[in-house]
């Protein structure tokens, strides 16, 4: 992704080798800043805070959080604080824990003087990988947009949830992926983008990256999309996934499921993107068995925006003395989804379906 005509990906080695660089997503759409994490607590305060968020990018800055922590101390208690501390940072992603277990397999192997440079390798070998999956997922994605634009002769158009682009990831996203590749192959897309309260990552972070690729988009309400199904203004939805269960339940940001709901009412084809680090085959009964995050209640009683003089403002927007609840993510059922997108190509979402494209992974967890 390029940024004032540079390229980027969320999150690299600093320049001196003895750090990784982060863009601090909190300061978007309003300020592009570069954080540098130096020690374990950066990282996990990093994911906690959510100044990296996105399942991909929390595994992806995970690892990394496990190569600062090695360069202090490389001992076997060092590295397995280290899990423990990144692990308990957020619960529902669960490439956070696909990356930390990698990560600590592969050290464990090792005398504590070979880990430091093993966990880099490590860490920058599952950004790579990202990359690499998350082209793969556009390629596969876009195919579909195509079709529809050859079918209707008009700008195709996409509904969104949440920030499933190139800053949830390392690079390119998954559900804004093939929008990308679409865009950049001359097929006329239009994304809606939910705002996605509370945080905003739609209106902060997706329309901030979907502006930077100059794809056409507009942020609606989260509570928009269902009428625009209904007049015919959507013509298929994307969105992105936090942890998908082996028999194809999805955890998403928290408005996923309505979203899904509406879609199969008006007859909107509802398609997850995600790669195979989003796979928890340890899960069928995504509703029942996916740990929901809570977050703070002050995410939902106040806003931070910018005024007309370009001054940044938090304000209270619930009256005062009112309680505030925060579930961070929800569960669409499999039943509602028409398909999942992963770098593998595109399957229903069920076990058989799942079990097909990945039958190497499928059969590791059955046995
Ligand atoms: O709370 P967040 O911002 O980390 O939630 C992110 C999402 O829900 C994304 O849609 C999901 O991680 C898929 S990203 C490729």
């Amino acid at each position: 992704m390029k940024i004032h005509g540079r390229h980027y990906r969320t999150i690299f080695p600093a320049e001196d080798g003895e750090g990784v660089s982060i863009i601090d997503q909190t300061k978007l759409p309003f300020d592009f800043a570069l954080e540098r994490l130096a020690t374990l607590d950066d990282a996990a305060v990093a994911i906690r805070d959510m100044k990296v968020r996105g399942a991909p990018l929390i595994g992806a800055t995970a690892a990394y959080g496990v190569a600062l922590a090695m360069m202090r101390d490389a001992s076997d208690a060092a590295l397995a604080e280290a899990v423990r501390v990144l692990g308990a940072t957020r619960p529902t992603a669960v490439n956070l824990h696909w990356a930390l277990a990698r990560v600590e397999r592969r050290l464990a192997a090792l005398a504590p003087n070979q880990r430091i440079r093993a966990a880099w390798t490590e860490a920058e070998a599952i950004c790579d990988e990202d990359v690499e999956q998350n082209h793969a997922i556009g390629t596969h994605g876009a195919r579909l947009l195509a079709e529809i634009h050859a079918r209707t002769k008009k700008p195709v158009n996409v509904l969104t949830h949440c920030n499933a682009g190139w800053l949830a990831t390392v690079d390119w996203g998954t559900a804004m992926a093939p929008i990308y590749q679409a865009h950049d192959a001359g097929v006329p897309v239009h994304v809606w983008v939910d705002e996605t309260r509370p945080r905003n990552q739609g209106a902060a972070l997706t329309a901030y990256e979907l502006g930077a690729h100059g794809v056409p988009h507009t942020v609606i309400v989260d509570n928009a999309g269902g009428h625009l199904m209904q007049h015919g203004r959507v013509d298929i939805c994307f969105v992105g996934s936090d942890r998908t269960t082996a028999a194809g339940d999805v955890a998403n940001k928290i408005g996923t499921y309505l979203k899904a709901l509406a879609a199969k009412d008006n007859g909107v084809p509802f398609y997850v993107t995600l790669p195979v680090t989003t796979i928890d085959w340890t899960l069928g009964d995504g509703v029942a068995e996916i740990p929901i995050e809570e977050r703070s209640a002050r995410e939902v009683t106040h806003l931070t925006g910018e005024d007309e003089s370009g001054a940044i403002h938090t304000v209270r927007v619930v009256a005062p003395g009112s309680e505030a609840g925060n579930p961070a993510f929800d569960v669409t059922p499999a039943r509602l989804v028409t398909g999942l997108i992963t770098e593998r190509g595109v399957c229903a979402a069920s076990r058989e379906g799942l079990a097909g494209l990945y039958p190497d992974y499928a059969k590791t967890a059955a046995e």
